[in-house]
């Protein structure tokens, strides 16, 4: 069987993300019942390698396939020769020959797809410059499990077009679902993925437009890692593009909100809102931890 990867949602069909969300609710479900899983992944390892920063990422993945009865390596750049200019290639057939799956925190896109192609074991993308598809799962998920299927409902990205916008977009087409963004101008995600996604992606340039009769409102920081040195000159852009109790209101009055985190409150989101009653960001990053389980059983355990 050929090798199968997870750069984007778009590696995986809409059934089988369907059933990659399926077996992320019977994981937590089987993790809170029983205390664990059995151990499926015995003997199996999983190399991390991260070229940015992370909790939510590591501890889920980490913690993923301990309870599945593996185990995870954490890979710095300052401890590996990834680091010293080991060529993508040839990290990812060496790495791939010892360790069962791969997943890649780093900048430009093109190092997980160069590190897919030469890779034998599976490669996970665990946030690029791009996109950032784990995160998606668990949105997905949470979102399912606290409003039932997403078919034909509305979602409003409000902020930056940047990786999770990005894969937001992906969802969209692969979740069927509707989504309106509100970014300032110079900040539109992929203008191909837009181009892919047709009318059922909306480009507006007024938050509370993209919020109205919204059934999930999401956002993210307004400046990405590795885009550190513009927080400040991006703040007064993105001032209006802040997801506040004014923009909640023009949402369905059971509008979720949610945010992949880290937030910085007082930016992107008030505190009201994300520490009010239609927030689900702590069930959101919790579920990064099932999801991947089910994740990794897809890729590992065919
Ligand atoms: N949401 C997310 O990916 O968080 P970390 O950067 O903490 O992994
Ligand atoms: N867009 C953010 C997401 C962090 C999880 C970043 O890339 O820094």
């Amino acid at each position: 069987m050929s090798v199968r990867h997870f750069l984007t949602l778009k590696d995986c069909t809409a059934d089988e993300l369907q059933l990659i969300l399926q077996w992320g609710i019977e994981l937590k479900a089987e993790l809170k019942n029983k205390g664990h899983h059995g151990d499926p992944l015995k003997n199996r390892s999983l190399a991390m390698i991260f070229e940015k920063a992370s909790t939510r990422t590591r501890l889920s993945f980490e913690i993923a396939m301990t309870q599945l009865g593996g185990h995870a390596l954490f890979l710095s750049p300052r401890d590996t020769q990834l680091g010293r200019g080991e060529p993508i290639e040839d990290s990812a057939r060496v790495i791939s020959r010892m360790a069962d799956a791969i997943m890649i925190r780093t900048f430009g896109h093109h190092v997980v797809e160069t590190f897919a192609a030469h890779s034998q074991a599976p490669v996970i993308n665990a946030l690029t410059d791009d996109y950032h598809p784990c995160q998606l799962l668990a949105d997905m998920q949470t979102w399912y499990e606290h409003r039932g299927p997403m078919a034909g409902k509305t979602v409003a990205w409000i902020g930056d077009g940047n990786n999770m916008c990005n894969s937001y977009i992906n969802a969209a087409m692969q979740y069927d679902f509707h989504l309106r963004i509100a970014c300032p101008e110079g900040f539109e995600p992929k203008a191909e993925l837009l181009a892919q996604a047709g009318e059922r992606v909306e480009l507006v340039r007024d938050a509370a437009a993209a919020a109205r009769d919204a059934d999930l409102v999401v956002t993210d920081v307004w400046a990405s890692m590795g885009q550190e040195d513009e927080q400040a000159s991006r703040r007064e852009k993105f001032l209006p593009f802040q997801v506040n109790s004014h923009v909640m209101a023009q949402a369905r009055p059971d509008a979720l909100f949610m945010h992949c985190l880290p937030a910085h409150r007082g930016e992107e989101v008030t505190a009201e809102v994300i520490d009010g009653p239609q927030s689900v960001v702590w069930d959101e990053a919790e579920n990064r931890l099932h999801a991947q389980k089910a994740l990794l059983l897809f890729l590992l355990h065919r």
